[in-house]
């Protein structure tokens, strides 16, 4: 009974990107290195725009995020789960 509770919020998730949130706390946290408009401003960061590093699934650079890599700081702990896939989904609509 509580796996089906998991699932259906889960689901409920899923659905409930919310861009306008992605996209407040991109320019918070990642804009500094990874660029407003997804250019990085420093050169060790990856192009969003060219979605360099984004043809992964989300669970992948969920973790990644989570976890951090080299100069890309951890955020675990300070952004919840569905912030970070928010920001990940704003970051795959740039052009
Ligand atoms: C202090 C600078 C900095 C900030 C802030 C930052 N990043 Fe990064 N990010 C980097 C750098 C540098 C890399 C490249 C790491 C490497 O591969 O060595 C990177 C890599 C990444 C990658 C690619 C990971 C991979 O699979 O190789 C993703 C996704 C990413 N960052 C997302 C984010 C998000 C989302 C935020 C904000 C919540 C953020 N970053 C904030 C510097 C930053």
């Amino acid at each position: 009974m509580s796996f089906g509770l998991v699932v259906f919020s889960l689901a409920q998730n899923a659905q409930a990107i919310d861009l306008q949130r992605g996209q407040r706390l991109y320019n918070q946290r990642c804009a500094g290195c990874h660029g407003l408009t997804g250019v990085p401003t420093i050169p060790q960061a990856p192009s969003f725009v060219t979605k360099e590093r984004l043809m992964q699934p989300d669970m992948v650079l969920l973790q990644r995020v989570q976890m951090g890599k080299n100069s890309c700081p951890p955020f675990m702990g300070s952004l919840k789960n569905d912030e970070i896939l928010d920001v990940l989904q704003y970051a795959r609509q740039m052009r």
